[in-house]
């Protein structure tokens, strides 16, 4: 079957935080802006899950809900399928999103004072988990070479061993950035905090959207020792556009931590799940996939769309090559570096929104991030109204 990943659809109406005019108001000062930012897709979900949903909601009984050996089996085929990576059902627990884990784990690994390392610039809800829950941030910064992203290992493994460290969270593919990180690199991270007995917390939620020419690899999966060290969060929200169905899978090999995290869940009575996304991610897992390929391709053609587009009309401004991730990392620094003013004049006199890179801490100034998961047309529209907007800062 061919999906249509052109059809527009009208998102109005629906209560969705990407494009509800009050909410675009207080982030970007306007109702009328045109949204990219929201790390949610335009396009209608994949017809199996639809179907399921269908004979789920006809049922016409909503009550508490348990999770069947079966939704435990999609999970765990996937993962092996897709990353060659064989998890068991008793690792697997449930978090209702990533972002809630990350601070139920924190909660769980961390002790107020102690600090967190990360990679910025970065997804902003890891500084603000880390903070909210009392610890510091320790960051590593990526280094920009010209063309795409690299880990300062010196700088790493100086930061994982200062004191207090106790845990690093890897955002992998990286979110803004979109690198795909190789397995040398992941070897490198997961031998430096082992040595130093810092727990991996590895933020896979991007993992399926991977482009040709790239392999992503589970942290995970590498040897016993990493699994035995990190906790992998994974979740078919971005790769099947689930996000409000709430569901991530928490995957602890470690019997141990995998206890200790499962009993502060049970403290905060974290556990029962949704009735509607049980159906919808067990057939998200087991018929996606052909859905996913072709998605994959029409990601790749507007990440050529973005690049052809910005040569033409603002030729010095450049798309990172994305590896990963439906999320595009633009750099405008040549147009102009104070992020209050390119932030704000893109969102004031281009009427469009985008995530502010200096949202994602430091090194995101100049750049800002486009969520390119939608239509060519609104994508085309975005795009015209961005690049309108910027040469207004500077003509060059
Ligand atoms: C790296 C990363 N982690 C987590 C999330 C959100 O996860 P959840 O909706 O499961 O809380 C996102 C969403 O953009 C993300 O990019």
């Amino acid at each position: 079957m061919k999906y249509n990943f052109d059809k527009v659809i009208d998102r109005k109406g629906t209560n969705s935080s990407k494009w509800e005019p009050a909410i675009l108001k207080q982030m970007f000062n306007g109702e009328d802006v045109l949204p990219f930012w929201v790390a949610d897709m335009d396009f209608k979900v994949a017809p199996p899950i639809i179907d399921a949903l269908k004979k789920r909601v006809e049922h016409g009984i909503y009550g508490y809900s348990t999770r069947p050996d079966s939704y435990y089996e999609a999970i765990i085929n996937w993962t092996k399928r897709r990353f060659g990576w064989e998890i068991k059902k008793d690792w697997i627990l449930y978090a209702p999103g990533i972002v809630p884990a990350i601070n139920y784990l924190i909660q769980t690994f961390c002790v107020p004072g102690e600090k967190v390392l990360i990679q910025q610039p970065v997804y902003y809800p890891f500084a603000n988990a880390i903070e909210n829950n009392g610890c510091h941030v320790a960051n590593n910064p990526l280094v920009f070479n010209g063309e795409d992203y690299e880990i300062d290992f010196e700088d790493f493994e100086e930061k994982v061993k200062a004191p207090k460290v106790t845990a690093f969270i890897l955002c992998s593919p990286h979110n803004p950035v979109s690198r795909v990180w190789t397995k040398e690199e992941l070897e490198k991270i997961g031998e430096i905090c082992l040595e130093n007995d810092v727990l991996v917390i590895a933020d896979e939620i991007h993992n399926d959207l991977v482009y040709s020419g790239f392999t992503h690899t589970m942290f995970a999966s590498m040897n016993e020792e990493f699994a035995q060290n990190s906790i992998t969060c994974t979740a078919p929200s971005k790769t099947f556009n689930l996000a409000g169905l709430q569901t991530s899978n928490i995957i602890i090999p470690n019997r141990k931590l995998r206890l200790k995290f499962e009993s502060n869940l049970e403290r905060n009575s974290i556990g029962l799940q949704n009735p509607l996304s049980i159906v919808a991610i067990e057939a998200a897992y087991n018929e996606g996939e052909e859905w996913l390929e072709q998605l994959l391709v029409y990601l790749a053609a507007n990440v050529k769309f973005i690049d052809n587009y910005l040569q033409e009309n603002l030729p010095h401004a450049r798309l990172i090559k994305p590896q990963g991730t439906y999320l595009g990392w633009l750099d405008l620094r040549k147009y102009e570096t104070n992020a209050d003013i390119l932030e704000g004049t893109v969102a004031k006199e281009g009427k469009v929104g985008l995530d502010g890179g200096s949202w994602f801490g430091p090194g995101g100034a100049g750049f800002m991030r486009l969520n390119y998961a939608c239509p060519r047309k609104l994508l085309e529209e975005g795009l015209v109204r961005l690049c309108k907007a910027v040469r207004g800062i500077k003509q060059i």
